[in-house]
């Protein structure tokens, strides 16, 4: 009876859209903490390594969380990929042309190239740095991964770093949009308030990109 009830839920339009807005503000809320934890890399190699190793000694934890996270990222881009391909095939069926008006912008409207971009850029991500070369430093006597030289000999290379700060620029143009139209599909959208919800979906867009973007430059110029 649940499980029916939920898997209507899931198929039904409101359903979808409801399930992408929940795991897309999760993402954001992800996004926050990384980049917190990230800044260390501006505090020195000791800061950053024993906060790395800090998360790595979670173990049985680290994986339920790293579960969670795959879980929603993933849930998020194929719950997105159906909404748009039943948006595409009911565009077709009325023959309605994609017009920009009102309520339309350029952020909305690149929502799935912004999205694409930011799967590539994570596979890339996780590859280059969390499954990158690997190298080992001591701090008070404790033996741990040298995280910060992995992340820093990356951004040596010029390309790189402009890579990031294009995919940085596309995670802020996606979240300006996405971070307001979740609160207005979850019904969070009353009068004056919603108004305070678009500036904060701005404000987060320019720090968090910002933010990321930032660090790429600093250790591009910072090197190894
Ligand atoms: C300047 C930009 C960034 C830097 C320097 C950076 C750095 C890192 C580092 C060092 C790790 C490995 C952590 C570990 O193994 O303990 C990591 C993991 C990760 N990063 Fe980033 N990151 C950046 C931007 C991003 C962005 C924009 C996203 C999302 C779109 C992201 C998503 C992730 C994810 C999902 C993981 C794996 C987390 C885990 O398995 O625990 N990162 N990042």
């Amino acid at each position: 009876m649940v499980t029916s009830a939920m898997n209507h839920y899931c198929k039904s339009s409101i359903g979808r859209k409801q399930l992408i807005a929940v795991t897309g503000l999760l993402l954001c809320g992800f996004l926050v903490g990384h980049l917190t934890g990230n800044f260390l890399l501006l505090v020195g190699p000791d800061a950053f390594n024993i906060y790395a190793h800090k998360l790595a000694s979670l173990g049985a934890v680290l994986y339920l969380i790293e579960a969670g996270l795959a879980a929603l990222f993933l849930g998020h881009l194929g719950l997105a990929i159906k909404l748009n391909m039943e948006n595409m095939k009911a565009k077709g069926k009325y023959q309605q042309k994609t017009r920009t008006g009102r309520g339309t912008t350029i952020a909305s409207q690149t929502m799935p190239i912004t999205g694409l971009v930011l799967f590539i850029f994570l596979i890339l991500h996780l590859c280059s740095i969390k499954f990158g070369s690997h190298y080992e430093t001591t701090v008070d006597g404790v033996l741990m991964r040298d995280l910060y030289r992995t992340t820093l000999e990356y951004f040596r290379s010029t390309g790189a770093t402009a890579w990031y700060v294009f995919a940085m620029i596309c995670a802020a143009v996606h979240t300006s949009h996405g971070f307001a139209s979740a609160f207005q599909t979850m019904g969070w959208n009353h009068g004056k308030y919603f108004k305070n919800v678009k500036r904060l979906g701005l404000i987060y867009a320019i720090l968090v990109g910002g933010g990321f973007a930032f660090i790429s430059i600093w250790c591009h110029m910072k090197g190894v």
